[in-house]
């Protein structure tokens, strides 16, 4: 992981990453807050989501060196070494992300692969009106929802802390200080 050193900027997301990103929150809001969850819509929007995360599990593999997982993938020493630089107060912006934003990733990806299963069995004949389904797919629902607030507020606070444009980078592709 390179630590972020130019103003700037560095071409850090692909399009590919950034239509992801996006596409993704588009799914998972709109599943959560705007369409029924009787609906067609709903299941459609389900699977397109799943798909983007499949898809962005390939691109961790074959795609730019900032999207792969092997520049972040958040194996304990790097993230004791992330979390030690943050109690000291020093912690400086990395190119791609940092282990702590690649931990709540995955875990945002997994949900919404979880989500992607439990409904299409809950849609299943053999699962059809199973109660402990339809409570497990509710939960992770809320879950992703949780996590994703907090990642949203942990990218505005990082944003600010390290004096960084994490946001916008998540638009342009390009990271810079500030
Ligand atoms: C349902 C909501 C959301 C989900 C499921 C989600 C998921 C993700 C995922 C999977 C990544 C990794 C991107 C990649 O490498 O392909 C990511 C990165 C990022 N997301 Fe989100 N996100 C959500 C909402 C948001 C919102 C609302 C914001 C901004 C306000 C945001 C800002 C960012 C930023 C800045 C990064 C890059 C962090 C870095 O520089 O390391 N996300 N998000
Ligand atoms: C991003 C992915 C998804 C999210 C965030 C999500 C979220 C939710 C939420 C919050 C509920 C309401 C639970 C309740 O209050 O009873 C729900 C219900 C439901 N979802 Fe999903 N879902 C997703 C994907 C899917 C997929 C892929 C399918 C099926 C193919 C599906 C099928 C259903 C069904 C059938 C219900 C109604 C269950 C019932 O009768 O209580 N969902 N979903």
């Amino acid at each position: 992981m390179k630590p972020l050193s130019q103003a700037a900027g560095i071409p850090v997301w692909d399009r590919f990453v950034r239509l992801f990103h996006w596409a993704l929150v588009g799914c998972v809001v709109a599943n959560f807050f705007i369409v029924d969850d009787g609906e067609t819509l709903h299941q459609w929007l389900g699977y397109a989501a799943s798909a983007l995360v499949l898809a962005r599990v390939v691109w961790g593999v074959v795609g730019t060196p900032y999207a792969r997982f092997s520049n972040f993938f958040p194996t304990p020493a790097r993230l004791r070494a992330h979390l030690a630089q943050m109690k000291q107060h020093r912690s400086a912006p990395t190119a791609g992300h940092n282990p702590l934003g690649a931990l709540m990733m995955l875990s945002l990806m997994a949900l919404v692969l979880g989500l992607g299963a439990t409904g299409f069995l809950q849609t299943s004949d053999y699962f059809w009106g199973v109660e402990w389904l339809q409570t497990l797919h509710e939960r992770l629902g809320q879950a992703l929802i949780a996590f994703a607030g907090l990642h949203a507020m942990a990218a505005l606070v990082m944003g600010r802390l390290e004096r960084t444009h994490l946001i916008r980078a998540m638009v342009t592709g390009v990271k810079r200080t500030y």
